[in-house]
């Protein structure tokens, strides 16, 4: 009785064991398919393609490593930002940060808290609650830098165009590729990286910058074509450091026009994001150069204070190209650092 016992207990668990093997296989089999049908879709949508089919198997585990990510971080709730497969989906975030972003922080900070530049909105005390650059029209459509690491350029034109609106009433989209090809005698290295303060310096010296239509964007180092800069479109007469480490400076800049700002982009979070308003994880390493194109303080995304940042990446990240990033954190310089090196064209 006792062997016929534990026999057919014996049986039974390996009936139970089988159905559960061919249940778990069957559901593995099928996620990995639905993961792989996501995949394709995903590149269908992002107009992916891969060489060859390691190459496609490769970016394939990385996507299903995002994708995993993604849906782990969205439904554990509690979260003020979502995440979400953008065109980003199939890079580690090694890579991400080694091909976008391309700000270079200039080294004398010690310099730049010495060498105090002028602040004109230093006593200005009427910031709205909510200011969006959109709505007065002085903010161009998003862009997209591509694999170049030129956004200080996008970042100081986005800026440029702006306090172009303010001062002439016209919104004109200014060219990125005559700063990539032709800012060149500085320390500004086009697709290698650059500086918005550099940038303005040029269009200074250069007595403005031509428009997009004339000097289009081409995503790569070119050589400067004197002839297509020679015809500016917009001038700036200077530019100004927004006093570092201060958001309520900050405030008083972006409550009056569009302002360049540098951020750490590098976190994957930043690389994922989909929508909200973002509350990091990120560090104070600047590695990227976008523009805070409007601020809000009070009411909806329960009390959530934000800038608005216009990114460079085009529409299909974030919130249709931007992102809301946490207003007024602990840390004085702003949550991703975006307080220390803030700066502005003036006209
Ligand atoms: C702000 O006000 C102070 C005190 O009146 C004045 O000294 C300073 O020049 C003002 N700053 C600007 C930028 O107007
Ligand atoms: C705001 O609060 C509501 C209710 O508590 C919640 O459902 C919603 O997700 C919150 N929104 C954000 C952006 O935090």
């Amino acid at each position: 009785m006792a062997s016929l016992a534990s026999h057919r207990c014996l049986l039974f668990s390996l009936v139970i064991f089988s159905i559960w093997v061919s249940l778990s296989t069957a559901s593995r089999d099928l996620s990995e398919t639905s993961m792989k049908e996501r995949h394709e879709k995903w590149m269908a949508q992002h107009g992916r393609v891969y060489k060859d089919a390691a190459e496609k198997l490769h970016r394939f585990k990385i996507f299903k490593a995002n994708v995993e990510y993604i849906e782990a971080f969205n439904s554990a709730g509690a979260h003020k930002y979502k995440l979400g497969a953008n065109q980003f989906a199939d890079l580690t975030n090694e890579e991400f940060r080694a091909s976008y972003n391309g700000f270079r922080p200039s080294k004398p900070n010690v310099l730049k808290a010495a060498v105090r530049s002028n602040f004109k909105y230093e006593n200005f005390t009427a910031a709205p609650a909510s200011m969006d650059w959109r709505t007065k029209g002085a903010v161009t459509p998003i862009k997209n830098q591509g694999q170049c690491g030129c956004c200080w350029a996008f970042s100081a034109v986005a800026s440029t165009e702006g306090i172009h609106k303010l001062t002439t009433g016209k919104l004109i989209s200014l060219s990125e590729q005559e700063l990539v090809d032709c800012d060149t005698s500085g320390e500004d290295q086009g697709c290698n990286g650059g500086l918005m303060d550099n940038a303005f310096k040029f269009m200074i010296k250069n007595k403005g910058l031509t428009t997009e239509a004339r000097y289009p964007y081409t995503a790569t180092d070119g050589t400067c074509s004197s002839k297509k800069a020679s015809a500016s479109a917009a001038t700036i007469t200077g530019y100004e450091d927004v006093p570092a480490n201060d958001e309520s400076s900050l405030l008083k800049a972006v409550a009056n026009q569009p302002v360049s700002v540098a951020i750490d982009a590098g976190g994957s979070d930043f690389q994922l994001y989909s929508s909200g308003v973002f509350t990091g994880e990120c560090g104070t390493e600047l590695d990227h150069g976008v523009t805070a194109v409007g601020l809000y303080s009070s009411g909806a995304s329960n009390g959530t204070k934000y800038w608005l940042v216009k990114n460079s990446w085009g529409a299909s990240w974030g919130e249709k190209g931007y992102i809301r990033m946490e207003r007024d954190v602990d840390a004085e310089e702003g949550l991703c650092g975006i307080a220390m090196q803030a700066s502005y064209p003036t006209a």
